[in-house]
């Protein structure tokens, strides 16, 4: 079985946008990083970006298609800024009926207040918030727990 692990936009940027916000890995990194505390738990990763709420929304649907098939466990999504802005995401995770682990990289709550409200959050099984990349590890780890334990 598999976890879905879902960046949203200028996340293909990691590694050279703002390093002392977001640290110097880059997102394939993060994808090595991903597959191998998956493997651990004895899980496979589907990793995706995209920069398009709708591509974001139809991968989110598809996830929902999987879980009920049996052959995914969830989803841990960074949703970028769409995370301050996007009731569709919202919508689509609750539609759906999608677990999701929200992660940020960046502390969000110690940084602009336009970035203090999440849409997902409401809509998401936990959060992980402020532990750069390894938040991603976390988010996996959290989700399998969460849901195998
Ligand atoms: C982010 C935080 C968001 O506010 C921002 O728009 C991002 C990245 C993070 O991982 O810290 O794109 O989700």
């Amino acid at each position: 079985s598999s976890i879905m692990v879902l960046n949203g936009p200028n996340l293909n940027l990691l590694g050279t946008r703002e390093p002392e916000t977001y640290g110097h890995e880059t997102l394939a990194d993060v994808e090595t990083m991903c597959r191998d505390a998956a493997k651990t738990l004895g899980y496979d990763i589907d990793f995706h970006q995209s920069n398009h709420e709708g591509v974001l929304i139809d991968l989110i649907h598809e996830a929902g298609r999987r879980i009920k098939e049996g052959v995914l466990l969830g989803v841990v999504f960074n949703p970028g800024a769409y995370t301050h802005t996007s009731i569709a995401l919202h919508d689509a995770i609750k539609g759906a009926d999608v677990s999701v682990i929200e992660v940020h990289i960046s502390n969000v709550h110690a940084r602009e207040s336009f970035r203090h409200h999440s849409y997902i959050s409401s809509v998401a099984t936990g959060v992980v918030v402020g532990m750069g990349v390894q938040g991603y590890v976390l988010g996996i780890q959290g989700l399998v727990h969460k849901l195998k334990n």
